[in-house]
């Protein structure tokens, strides 16, 4: 890496952190790289550049989507797992920021601590984008949202129902809801709600944001239903979670509570038989894989706006 490096970095750490039209702006972008229609000098932003991802936890999706888009978009990526890493011996994220900012344009990082996403953001003069943390996870949203318009238009004014836990992806469906207009509705367990912090937040923006044990009122007529694995990385409470959870299993019945036209959406890896059906998964609902592939397209859209 060579040359001035902007004095402040465009980093992608959380959708509140972001304007919505700037959201757009990547999810149009997205759209183009999907449909091949990037116009001249916007299909390779990358050219020549490099992705560093620090992966502190395991990872399918955003590593490939990010690995091919990079290379699509004309660039390169480098993976860094921590144990094969100074990190892995010590030497502070601060340090490793700077050091890598030296050598790539951009870093992704999936970590275990939200603080160690944003020290490394404090410290590197590139572009950091969080590639999930224990807390939130952006670029899922982006892909989800994509995914959503494509099959249903626009997502201003809709209604997406959440059952499950509270976790890292339905606090990023709640940031999205306030950047992007839409009613969401959560369906958690008392103990498993998102943090009170993220809600006022919510509130305070003017977002649609309802949270309750009555799966049943939370489901009704919604336009999209949504969950997550039970047992997220790095939580260890598995057999509690189940059991406070059964319930919230997303099932025919279920489905059947929502809009005949709603789908069905799981940002993956998913648990058959413990937070969905297979019946509905694998059904005429799901969107699960169109979910998955905007990975690709979404990541297209995130880098060349930080890179922009
Ligand atoms: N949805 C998602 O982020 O998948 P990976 O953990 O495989 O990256
Ligand atoms: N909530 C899950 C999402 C995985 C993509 C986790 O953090 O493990």
């Amino acid at each position: 890496m060579t040359g001035l490096k902007r004095a402040k970095p465009r980093h992608f750490l959380d959708l509140n952190r972001v304007d919505a039209g700037e959201l757009r702006v990547m999810l149009e972008t997205a759209g183009r790289m999907k449909r091949g229609a990037a116009h001249d000098g916007e299909a390779k932003p990358l050219a020549g550049k490099t992705l560093a991802m620090i992966f502190e936890k395991p990872s399918t999706r955003t590593r490939v989507s990010f690995e091919v888009a990079a290379s699509q978009l004309g660039g390169h990526a480098v993976v860094l797992e921590p144990s094969g890493t100074q990190l892995g011996r010590g030497e502070s994220v601060a340090d490793t920021a700077r050091v890598l900012s030296r050598y790539v344009d951009a870093i992704m990082i999936r970590t275990t601590k939200e603080s160690i996403l944003l020290e490394m953001a404090e410290h590197a003069t590139v572009p950091v984008i969080n590639g999930l943390t224990d807390v939130t996870h952006p670029c899922q949203l982006m892909a989800d949202v994509m995914t959503f318009e494509e099959r249903l238009g626009p997502i201003e004014g809709k209604a997406v129902a959440w059952s499950g836990d509270g976790n890292n992806m339905a606090t990023s469906w709640i940031h999205a809801a306030v950047r992007f207009k839409f009613e969401l509705r959560l369906a958690c367990p008392e103990l498993l709600r998102p943090p009170q912090s993220v809600l006022d937040w919510a509130a305070a923006e003017g977002g649609r944001i309802v949270v309750s044990s009555d799966v049943e009122a939370m489901v009704r007529d919604a336009d999209a239903v949504v969950t997550d694995t039970w047992v997220s990385m790095g939580d260890d409470d598995g057999e509690t979670r189940h059991n406070m959870l059964r319930s919230y299993q997303v099932d025919d019945r279920m489905m059947a509570m929502a809009r005949p036209t709603a789908i069905f959406m799981h940002c993956l890896p998913a648990h058959r038989g413990d937070e969905v059906t297979a019946s509905v998964i694998d059904g005429p609902q799901s969107v699960v894989w169109d979910e998955a592939e905007n990975r690709l397209h979404a990541q297209k859209g995130i880098l060349a706006w930080c890179l922009a």
